[in-house]
C-alpha cells in the first residue's frame, strides 16, 4: 500500500466522519467529550494531509493554492482558541472546519488504486457515500433553521428523523407537504434544496439507471445483437426454419462465449499483454490438442496469438473437397465429419483434433469435404499465419506431416 493511497484513504474516511459529526455539533447535539476531541483531531489530520499533498505537487494550479489556503485555515485551532477565551467554542469555527468535507471527493482516487474493483462497485461506492452525507447535512441545516412546521423537539432522535424525512422528500421533489417551511428563511432554504435535488437526484438516477444497465453488460450486449437479428429477420421475411437456426446460433454463442465471439476490444492492449491474454483465453485448446501439450512455450504463445475463433452450426460445411487450402482448423468444442467426394464418411473428428493440414502442407486443393455435425467451436490458423509459424517452428510442421501421412495411410 503506497503512502499516497494511505493518505487519500485516511483523508476520505476522515472527511466523511467530519461531514457526519460537525453538523450534529452545530445543531447542538452534544457528543461525548472524547468524540468531540477525536472530531477536532480528524479535521486537523484531513486538512494537514491535503495541504501536504497539494504542496508536494509539482504543478500547482490556482485551484490547488485556494485549496491549500482553506486547509491551512482548518489547521488553525479556532475552536480551542475561542474555547480558551470565551469558555466555549464559537459555532463559526465549526463552519470553517466544514470546509474539510470536500475531501470526500478523493474517493475516486482511492477507488482508482484498488485493483479487481468491478465497474459497478466503482460507480456505486461514490453514490452511496455522497448521498447519505448530503441528506444528513441538509437535514441538520433544516434543524438549525427550526425544522419548519415540524418545530423543534426535545427528543433529538425524533427531530432528526423528521428532518431526514423532509430532506429526502424535498430532494426527490416529492414534497408531501406534511412538513413545510414556516419562515421566509426556511422557504429560501427549501427552494435551495429543491434546486439541488433536481441536479443531485438527476445525477443519482442516471447513475442508478446506468448501474442497472451495466450490471450485466454481457447479457445486454447479447440481447442487443438478438434484437437486431430479430428485426433483420422480420424485415427480410426469413422463413421459420432459418429463424430457428439463427436463434439456436445465438443461444449457443451465449452459453459458450457469453455472446462475445471476437476479442476485438482487447486489441488496443500492448503486444506482450495481448500474447499473455491469448495464451490464457485459448489455454483450453492447448489442453485439448494432444501434440500441443508437449510443445515449447514460444510455439504455443505464437500460435495462440494467430488463432482466430469461428463457430459453425450443425450441418454447415467448413469447406468442400477441391477448395483451395486457406487455413488449418482446431476443434475446440464439437464434432465434424470428413467426407469423400461421394459423401462417404472417412472419419469423425471431435474436441482436440485438427484438420485441413494436407492442403496447406502439400499446396494442393482440399482432398475431402468437412461438415459440422453439431455446433462447432473452431479456431483457425490462416495460410499466412500457418507459413509464419511453420517457418519459425519446424517441429510443428514435422508433427503435422506425420499426422498427414498417418491419415493418408488409413
Ligand atoms: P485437407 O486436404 O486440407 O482438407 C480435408 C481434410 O480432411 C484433410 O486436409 C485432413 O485434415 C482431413 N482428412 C482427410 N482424410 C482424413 C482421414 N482419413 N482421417 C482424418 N482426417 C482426414
Amino acid at each position: 500500500m503506497s503512502l499516497s493511497f494511505l493518505f487519500n484513504l485516511v483523508s476520505v474516511v476522515g472527511a466523511f466522519l467530519v461531514g457526519l459529526w460537525l453538523p450534529l455539533r452545530l445543531i447542538g447535539i452534544n457528543l461525548p467529550d472524547l468524540m468531540t476531541l477525536g472530531g477536532d483531531a480528524t479535521v486537523v489530520v484531513v486538512a494537514g494531509i491535503n495541504a501536504y499533498m497539494s504542496l508536494k505537487k509539482l504543478h500547482r494550479t490556482t485551484l490547488d493554492l485556494v485549496s491549500v489556503s482553506l486547509d491551512i485555515l482548518c489547521l488553525i485551532p479556532f475552536s480551542l482558541i475561542t474555547y480558551a477565551i470565551y469558555g466555549e467554542a464559537s459555532p463559526w469555527t465549526f463552519y470553517i472546519d466544514l470546509l474539510c468535507i470536500r475531501h470526500v471527493s478523493h474517493i475516486r482516487s482511492v477507488l482508482d488504486r484498488i485493483d479487481s474493483l468491478q465497474p459497478i462497485t466503482y460507480r456505486l461506492i461514490p453514490v452511496m457515500t455522497f448521498l447519505p452525507l448530503l441528506v444528513h447535512n441538509i437535514a441538520c441545516g433544516w434543524i438549525a433553521l427550526g425544522s419548519g412546521t415540524a418545530g423543534t423537539n426535545p427528543d433529538h432522535f425524533l427531530e432528526y428523523s423528521k428532518a431526514i424525512y423532509w430532506a429526502f422528500s424535498t430532494l426527490t421533489t416529492v414534497g408531501y407537504g406534511d412538513i413545510s417551511a414556516a419562515t421566509p428563511i426556511q422557504m429560501l432554504y427549501a427552494c435551495g434544496v429543491q434546486v439541488l435535488g433536481v441536479g443531485v437526484f438527476g445525477f443519482i438516477l442516471s447513475n442508478v439507471a446506468s448501474l442497472l444497465a451495466r450490471s450485466d453488460a454481457a447479457r445486454e450486449n447479447h440481447m442487443d445483437n438478438l434484437d437486431r437479428a430479430e428485426t433483420f429477420m422480420r424485415i427480410h421475411d426469413i422463413p421459420p426454419e432459418l429463424r430457428t437456426k439463427i436463434r439456436a446460433y445465438y443461444s449457443y454463442l451465449w452459453t459458450h462465449k457469453k455472446g462475445y465471439l471476437d476479442n476485438s476490444l482487447l486489441q488496443g492492449l500492448p503486444e506482450k499483454i495481448q500474447s499473455e491474454l491469448w495464451l490464457h483465453i485459448n489455454k483450453t485448446i492447448v489442453e485439448r490438442v494432444p501434440f500441443l501439450k508437449g510443445a515449447s512455450a514460444e510455439l504455443i504463445e505464437d500460435l495462440m496469438h494467430e488463432l482466430k475463433p469461428r463457430i459453425y452450426v450443425p450441418g454447415e460445411r467448413v469447406f468442400r473437397a477441391g477448395d483451395p487450402g486457406d487455413a488449418l482448423y482446431f476443434i475446440h468444442h464439437g464434432s465434424v465429419e470428413i467426407l469423400t467426394r461421394d459423401q462417404q464418411v472417412l472419419a469423425t473428428l471431435s474436441d482436440g483434433s485438427f484438420f485441413g493440414e494436407m492442403a496447406l502442407i502439400s499446396a494442393s486443393p482440399r482432398n475431402a469435404t468437412v461438415k459440422a455435425t453439431s455446433f462447432c467451436d473452431l479456431y483457425f490458423l490462416s495460410r499466412e499465419s500457418f507459413d509464419k509459424v511453420t517457418t519459425a517452428y519446424p517441429q510443428f510442421r514435422i508433427h503435422l506431416e506425420d499426422t498427414m501421412k498417418a491419415r493418408q495411410a488409413a
